[in-house]
């Protein structure tokens, strides 16, 4: 398995989409069953936070955005099925290859549909989803502004924009736990499951410099969502931002 080079401090927004891209190949194959671990069991009952946050009906047209292997896609579907669809898109054939698999012919699932494209320029007209939803990845797009932006234009008016993602606990004690946690347990857990920690400890590094929640509150008011607005998951390690386009 070639091994991924060292995250740099900073990257070029070219080199980081790059490497996110090698990175997201290399692990495609174990990226569920590290997740589980990763969070304690905790990321799908997450992602079906976040779906619900959607206030779906049936019939509604939603897009997960940098969707993966399909977790919060498949979440959304539960929502919207029979009549309604789930566009997901990523840039990550392996990741999309492994979302189709899990899918397959199965009810609710069969509504969603995985295509690849880009978060920076998203391949839809204006007001096309009644929802849009992205997980676990904002911190991982080289321009959060633009792809903010890009949710933004893509809601019909009044549609809702769920964000889960990471975060630092805000509790000092938490906070320290937490830097251990990741700066030692996930790129460990990383090299046991995958056999290399470069990828988890990228992982862990770009949390470091990802907005924190009130930035990223004004981050999504800068690009026009209204009544944003956000809930902390298990003290604070994991947000769900909600925005109203
Ligand atoms: C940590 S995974 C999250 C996957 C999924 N949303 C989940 O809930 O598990 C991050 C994903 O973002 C994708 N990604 C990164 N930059 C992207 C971009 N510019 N456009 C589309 N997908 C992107 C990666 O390919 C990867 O599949």
């Amino acid at each position: 398995m070639p091994l991924l080079p060292k995250p740099h401090v900073s990257l070029y927004a070219s080199d980081k989409a790059q490497y996110i891209q090698a990175l997201f190949s290399q692990i495609a194959p174990r990226y569920d069953g590290i997740n589980r671990v990763l969070s304690l069991g905790r990321d799908l009952a997450w992602r079906r936070r976040a779906a619900a946050q959607c206030a779906l009906q049936p019939g509604r047209q939603v897009l997960d955005v940098a969707t993966g292997t399909g977790d919060l896609a498949f979440s959304l579907a539960c929502h919207v099925a029979p009549h309604g669809q789930v566009i997901g898109l990523d840039l990550n054939a392996e990741m999309l290859a492994i979302a189709r698999k899990k899918a397959g012919k199965r009810d609710p699932y069969r509504v969603c549909r995985f295509i690849q494209g880009d978060a920076l320029q998203l391949p839809f007209p204006d007001h096309a989803f009644h929802a849009v939803t992205i997980g676990f990845a904002l911190r991982n797009v080289t321009d959060i502004s633009t792809c903010l932006a890009q949710m933004y234009r893509v809601l019909k008016p009044d549609g809702r924009m769920v964000c889960l993602e990471l975060a630092r606990p805000e509790k000092r004690v938490w906070r320290q736990l937490h830097a251990v946690y990741l700066r030692l347990i996930i790129p460990g857990i990383g090299r046991l499951g995958h056999g290399v920690a470069a990828p988890y400890q990228y992982l862990a590094n770009s949390l470091t410099d990802f907005p924190g929640r009130k930035q990223l509150v004004q981050l999504m008011l800068g690009v026009g969502f209204k009544q944003v607005h956000y809930v902390n998951l298990l003290g604070g390690v994991a947000t769900i931002h909600v925005g109203i386009a």
